[in-house]
Order: structure tokens, then sequence, then C-alpha cells
């Protein structure tokens, strides 16, 4: 049974989709806690009517970034994570945070990396005029949105969208990998090689 946190900044649909793939799937995994630096994250909520541990560590409450990303990891690793899951986290993480994680945090980002890196990723992929957008499952590493990727899912772009509509589109589909991706982790279907991520299929 593997432990899995998630950390998150606002109203968590994705880490609502994944904690309801992971009950209805029965992964061999449980979520340990969900945990946001905002107290009034809405998704804390959710977690909370589902029983599952929460935690706040507010980022306001710290003077420097490696205090707060000390702080929380120190909540963090009260609950053994064999992962972590950034869902919506809206904070850089320093290098010492990232490198205590390596191998073993996850995020989403919306966008078909290494396209669109950073925020606002739907009103540039409208101003670039690309006809095709969507969203990445990747390793976090210390390069902001860069990591070996594990999964990506693209949609289309139409010629009426807004950065709402797309948004919506992305969103949807970040519920599917998302969870898919985090599977795949619990199950040790993951390998990463040389910057790659390599999938084994060959489990049943
Ligand atoms: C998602 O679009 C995610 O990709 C991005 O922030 C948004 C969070 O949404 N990193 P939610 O909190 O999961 O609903």
């Amino acid at each position: 049974m593997k432990n899995i946190v998630i950390l998150i900044s606002g109203r968590g649909s994705n880490m609502e989709a994944v904690v309801r793939a992971a009950q209805e799937q029965r992964w061999p995994a449980r979520i340990a806690a969900v945990i946001s630096n905002r107290a009034d994250a809405s998704g804390l909520a959710f977690a909370a009517a589902q029983g599952i541990a929460t935690a706040v560590v507010a980022n306001k409450d710290y003077a420097t970034r490696a205090e707060f990303d000390a702080a929380l990891q120190t909540v963090i690793d009260g609950f053994q994570p064999d992962l972590v899951v950034l869902a919506g986290f809206m904070r850089i993480l320093t290098a010492p945070f990232v490198e205590h994680y390596a191998g073993r945090m996850l995020n989403i980002h919306p966008s078909l990396l290494p396209l669109f890196p950073g925020l606002d990723t739907h009103g540039q992929a409208l101003a670039a005029g690309v006809s095709e957008h969507g969203a990445t499952v990747h390793f976090v590493t210390a390069e902001l949105d860069h990591g070996p990727m594990v999964l990506q899912a693209s949609v289309p772009v139409l010629s009426d969208d807004t950065v709402a509509s797309l948004s919506a589109r992305v969103l949807s589909q970040e519920h599917v990998i998302y969870p898919q991706a985090i599977r795949w982790f619990v199950e040790d279907r993951l390998t990463v090689a040389q910057g790659a991520v390599q999938v084994d299929h060959s489990k049943t």
C-alpha cells in the first residue's frame, strides 16, 4: 500500500479526480493527506469530507521560500509519502525541496509542454494561435514545468474559444490523465532513464 500526499492551493478538482479514481479503482494506495498553502482552498472541504487528513502550511507565515519549503517538507514527511502529487499547487519550489522528493513527485501542467510553461497557459495558447492545446503530467525537477513527461492529452482549440472555454476543455482531460499517471506510479509501472519515462504495460 503506497501513501500519497496531495498538495493543493485552490479548488482541487484534480485532487478530487485522483481521490475518486483511487477509491473506485481500488488502487494499492491510500491518500494519506491533502495539504494546502492556503487555509481558504476550497478543495480542503472535499478531502475532509472523504475522511482524509488535511493540513495547512501557510506560505504567508514564513519569511523566506526556504523556510516555508522546510516547514512544508516536515508536514509532508509526517505522512510518510511514497508519492507527492502537486495538484494546482501554486508555489515555486526550492531546489532542496524538489531534490528531497526526486523521482516521487508529480505535477500536472495545463499545456502541451514544452509549450507554454508558467502561468496563463490558456491565454498563451490563444495568443499563439495554436490549433491544439492540452495538459502534461510530469515528474518534478528543479526547473519550473520541466521534468520527465509521463502522459499528455491534447484538445482542439476552436475558433471561438475563450480562456474559460479552453481551460474547461483541458481540465476535463486533466481529470483523466492525472489519475491514470498516478495509478501507473503506484503500480510500479514507471521508470525514468536519461530524462525519459518508460511505462511498463506488460503488467495486468
Ligand atoms: C489545473 O489546471 C492544473 O493543471 C493547474 O492548476 C489548475 C488546478 O485546478 N496546475 P484544480 O485546483 O485541480 O481544480
